[in-house]
This record gives structure tokens, sequence and C-alpha cells, in this order.
């Protein structure tokens, strides 16, 4: 069996320079863990995702792909490379072009979950300035990209309380990020992180990690914001598994299951959710979710679950993928 991890190249030329260096560094270290720990048991090798990638994989006889690749640009681009490789038919980890279609693109996350009536925030999106004319949302609101992730655009202020700074807001990320800019009331409540793992009947909830942000220093606003993800990892608590009644424990769970569902998502994923007066708030779903090492949410909740740990995660992931193309 040869795998082949796949991982694109640095969008430093499509997003702000901060923001891009975190990504490399993130997705370089990433590359390597995950090829540790699958050089153990299977014939591995990493690839960068260019023009040519279809010709590399088949030149090197590979099995099977271990799809890191967050795309460079433009529409639906955790979906880029999957595209690729159902078309050339080489089997790949993780969701297909649907579920990283959904999931990417806020907007159609929370509209798909509406849809299958999943609690979520109330939303607009804003195409341009006007657009705030008509706005049916109350304050707080916080605003972000449609479709990026690891907060990039969701910095301390774009957590809005008036008009004016909504306004700045908006115009601001209108000339960074791609249209629409995304809308949220502001759910104040406590934050949860799901990992799922699994297909059909076989999907499962990994132990739920609650994200307490009380420690950071009293001016910043307690979201999880691109600043305090980069710079405050350290005044971040986790608790995990989360301290829940049973009754708690099993809505999220039951919520998370059916949010990924919802979005087609296939073999793992992460759901956001705030909980708030006994309501489960799907924020949003990371069809390709962060696998850092010491870093990601998912490595952590992956060690907190006694029979699995970082490296049987990861070949988790692989068996997962395996058996749904029967090569198991
Ligand atoms: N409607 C909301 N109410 C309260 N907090 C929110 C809301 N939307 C986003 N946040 C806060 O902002 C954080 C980042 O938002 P979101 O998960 O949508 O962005 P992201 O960039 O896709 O994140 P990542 O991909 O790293 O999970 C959330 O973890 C949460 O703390
Ligand atoms: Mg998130």
């Amino acid at each position: 069996m040869r795998i082949a991890i796949v991982t694109d190249r640095s969008r430093m030329d499509f997003l702000p320079p901060e923001e891009a260096l975190q990504e490399d560094a993130q997705k370089h270290r990433t590359v390597e863990q995950v090829q540790e720990v699958l050089s153990k048991h299977y014939d591995c090798i990493a690839l960068t995702a260019d023009d040519e990638i279809i010709s590399k994989l088949r030149a090197e006889n590979i099995d099977l792909v271990f799809n890191l690749c967050n795309g460079l640009r433009g529409d639906s681009k955790t979906a880029q490379l999957p595209a690729m490789l159902e078309f050339a038919g080489i089997a790949y980890t993780g969701s297909a072009v649907v579920g990283h279609t959904l999931a990417i693109n806020k907007l159609l996350s929370l509209q798909a979950f509406q849809t299958a009536s999943i609690p979520t925030p109330k939303f607009a999106a804003v195409y341009s300035l006007a657009d705030l004319d008509n706005l049916n949302l109350e304050f707080p609101i916080i605003v972000k990209p449609n479709d990026e992730g690891s907060s990039r655009g969701i910095h301390q202020d774009s957590l809005i309380f008036d008009w004016a700074s909504l306004r700045k807001k908006v115009a601001e990320e209108l000339e960074l990020y791609r249209p629409p800019i995304l809308l949220n009331e502001f759910i104040k409540g406590r934050e949860f992180t799901i990992g799922v793992v699994g297909n059909e009947d076989e999907t499962e909830v990994l132990p739920i990690q609650e994200l307490d942000l009380s420690a950071l220093p009293e001016e910043l606003s307690k979201f999880y914001s691109f600043e305090v993800k980069t710079y405050y990892k350290e005044k971040t608590i986790y608790h995990l598994p989360a301290p829940l009644t049973a009754a708690e424990k099993e809505l999220i769970e039951k919520t998370a299951i059916r949010a990924y569902q919802a979005l087609m998502i296939r073999d793992y994923g992460r759901v956001d959710i705030r909980l708030k007066d006994g309501i489960p708030y799907v924020l949003e779903i990371n069809s390709l979710p962060g696998l850092q090492k010491g870093r990601s949410s998912l490595w952590r909740i992956a060690e907190a679950k006694a029979d699995l740990g970082y490296e049987g995660l990861i070949l988790r992931i692989v068996s997962i993928a395996l058996r749904r193309y029967g090569k198991l």
C-alpha cells in the first residue's frame, strides 16, 4: 500500500502575510507529523499539488492520497484536489467534492443546517455595503469571511456592537476576502469542539472539547479570534472531556452528527458548537480540520481517547477511507 500525503503550495500571494505565514508553518509541520505516523505502517511519500499532480501520483503508483490540500483560491478551495482525484479515479481520504463545497462556504452550510432544522446563529450575507441597509440582525454581530478557516479574517475587532463599526469592518473585509462577507448574531455561550469520524451507521463522536477563554487578558473579547488562536494559545484552557450533563452531552453529540450528515461530510470532520440556554448552535464544520500534533483540536481530542491517540486517529482516517473504497 503506497500513500501520498498531498498538500498545496503557499498562499502567500492570496492572503494577508501574517495569515499566510501561519498557514504555511502549520501545513509543513502537519505533513511531517502525518508522514512520521504513516511511514511506520505504509510506504508513504509527500507531494505538493500543482498542475502535474495527477501524473505525479500515477508515476508514483499511489494507492491512496492523504488529502491535506486547502486549495489556493477561488470557489470551493478545499474541493479542488478531491475534484481532480475523482476525475482521475484516485482514492483519497476525507470528504468528497460536495462535502467540502458545502463546509467551506459558511453561507451554504448555515442554509443547509436551517433546512435540516439544526440550530444556527441568525445570519446574513453581505455582497456590498448597500446590503447593510436591510439588515435584520441584532447586535452584537460577528463579521467573517464566507470561505476561510483558522480564523483568518476573524479578528478581535470582528465582534461589532454598533452600526458605524459594522460599516467600517464590512468595507475592510469586502476588500480583503471574496464576497459575500458573512454576518452572524453573536452567540454568547459555552463553546465546544466536536471531532466526528466515520461514515453512515459507523459515525462516531470523539470526546467533546470545551474551549475556555476566561483566562485571557481582560481587554480581549472572549471568542476564538485569529489573535487568540495565534498568540494566546497558552491562555486558552481546554476541558477534555467537557463537563456536561448526560443530557447536554447527548444533545451536542446528536447535533454534531446531524450537522456532519447534513453537509455530507465523509471520514472525519470537526464541528464547532456554542451552547446557549440549552440550545446547541452549530457555527460551522471543518471538512479538512487541522491535524497538527501538539496544536490542533483534533490532536488533543484524539489524545483524550485512551484507545485512539494521535497515531490512532491518523491510521483510523486511512482505514476508514480504505474501507469506503473496498480496499480493506
Ligand atoms: N455566531 C457566533 N457566535 C459566537 N461566536 C462565534 C460565532 N461565529 C464565530 N464565532 C467565534 O469565532 C471563532 C471562529 O469562527 P469560525 O469557526 O466560524 O471560523 P473559522 O475561521 O472557520 O475557524 P476554524 O476553521 O479555525 O474552526 C469561533 O470558534 C467562535 O469563537
Ligand atoms: Mg471554527
